[in-house]
């Protein structure tokens, strides 16, 4: 087997395959080979290069004109013939955001709608994260044993989102609903039976955001991102389009639900993996910003992104011809020795921990880094007071099978409720 410049295949890139549980369980250490001896390497399996080393990574964040995000949000495995003829049923039409906008257009639109993630906005949202964490823990706070994924870390950041993109109550169940599939859709392998399945979901998803932005529409007054975009778009209609809004609609809830849920679980799994870690951040919770800083760095929620190259270049000193598909692998950028000393180890006294590259880099940066890190910090903070001798449960950790959205299923953890600190020091 040969590269599309005519090399030979090495046996492990020939095998790579990021829909099996290696890479799925931990997928730096699935790909420690290639940062150590191959760093870029073709998939034939995926038909992408594979590109491990941080600084090589941070290189292709840093030009976005050569290499494009246009296919961030493509289906990794296309879909059939069936399928196709579902999502054009309802007209699926998903298209430019921001994450996949290239310039000159993605620029002026980032810049139009950044208002809404300053510290001063941000902070309006605050004590409703907290206040949701805490009644949620109330809940569960004297079972002495849950699930923190599907009792807590799903919905609370999903919530979150609906109210930070501003979507009416009324349509919040809906929509919770459907998120889900957009997933599958976009970063995962399903078998052709299950492609029909979720195309249905992934087009009422999209008739559903459409619905819910008509009914802001004729409210646009309302404090979410989505309104501020539709008063956008009456002063610049050529950078906010129609096109945009329902696209980011649907692909805004993703964005923002489950890669902060995914990241909280991912959190709380290191941490509750490392007792005596664990027990310094409850000791001293002035260690937590940081803390989330490295569980982002060693064990983040979006394991991989994409580019496409859109003319000859060189990454590494490897020839990537026009057209080639690149996937990244930010999570081995963040486990590289080259930028992290000791990369594997978990220190959350780590000073450059923020370097990682778990939010991208660059122009597409995520935009919602602070949000995210924000209710993450709430999270650790209400585990810490009220739950500080919660443990790790005996489990074996499932996920979504997908390139890019990382965090395990389900968590469960346990605790002696008779040793809750409001119990004890009431
Ligand atoms: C972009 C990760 C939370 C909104 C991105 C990108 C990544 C990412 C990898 C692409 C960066 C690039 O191409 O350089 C994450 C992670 C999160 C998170 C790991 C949680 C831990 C959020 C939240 C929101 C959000 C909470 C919104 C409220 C966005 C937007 C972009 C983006 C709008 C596109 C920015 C652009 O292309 O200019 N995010 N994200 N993200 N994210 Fe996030």
């Amino acid at each position: 087997e040969r590269t599309p410049t005519g090399c030979p295949v090495s046996q492990r890139a020939a095998d790579f395959d990021p829909f099996e549980d290696g890479y799925q369980q931990d997928p730096p250490e699935y790909v420690r080979w290639a940062r150590e001896q191959e760093p870029i390497f073709w998939s034939p399996k995926l038909n992408y290069w594979v590109v491990t080393r941080y600084d090589d990574i941070k290189a292709i964040f840093r030009d976005n004109i050569t290499f494009s995000p246009a296919i961030a949000l493509e289906k990794i495995t296309p879909t059939g013939e069936e399928a196709n003829a579902v999502l054009a049923s309802y007209g699926f039409a998903l298209n430019r955001t921001l994450v996949n906008e290239d310039e000159p257009a993605h620029m002026p639109r980032r810049r139009a709608l950044m208002h809404s993630f300053i510290p001063e906005e941000l902070k309006h949202h605050e004590p409703m994260v907290r206040e949701l964490a805490r009644e949620y823990v109330d809940r569960f706070i004297d079972d002495g044993r849950a699930d923190l994924v599907d009792q807590m870390l799903w919905e609370i950041p999903l919530t979150v989102a609906l109210h930070f993109l501003g979507v009416p109550e009324e349509d919040m169940d809906t929509l919770r609903k459907y998120s889900i599939a957009h997933t599958v859709n976009t970063w995962g392998r399903p078998k052709p039976e299950e492609q029909v399945a979720v195309a249905h979901a992934v087009g009422n998803f999209w008739q559903y955001a459409g619905k819910v932005l008509d009914k802001m529409r004729e409210n646009p007054e309302g404090g979410g991102w989505m309104q501020y975009g539709l008063r956008r778009q009456r002063e610049l209609p050529e950078v906010v389009t129609d096109s945009y809004l329902h696209s980011m609609m649907m692909a805004g809830i993703v964005a923002a639900h489950e890669t902060t849920a995914n990241a909280t679980a991912n959190a709380m799994k290191l941490l509750l993996q490392h007792p005596d870690v664990w027990r310094e951040v409850c000791e001293d919770p002035s260690l937590i910003p940081n803390a989330v800083e490295e569980c982002l760095r060693h064990n983040g929620s979006v394991a991989a992104w994409r580019r496409i190259v859109t003319s000859d270049a060189q990454v590494g000193g490897v020839d990537l011809p026009a057209g080639s598909k690149l996937l990244i692998v930010t999570s081995s950028a963040n486990h590289d020795e080259g930028h992290f000393a000791d990369a594997d180890l978990f220190d959350i006294r780590r000073d450059n921990a923020s370097d990682h590259l778990t939010f991208g880099y660059g122009s597409h940066q995520c935009m919602g880094k602070n949000l995210a890190r924000m209710e993450m910090q709430i999270f650790l903070e209400e585990f810490a007071r009220r739950l500080p001798h919660m443990r790790l449960a005996p489990q074996k950790f499932s996920y979504v099978p997908n390139t890019s959205f990382r965090g395990p299923e389900h968590l469960w953890v346990e605790w002696d409720p008779n040793q809750n600190p409001e119990r004890t020091q009431p």
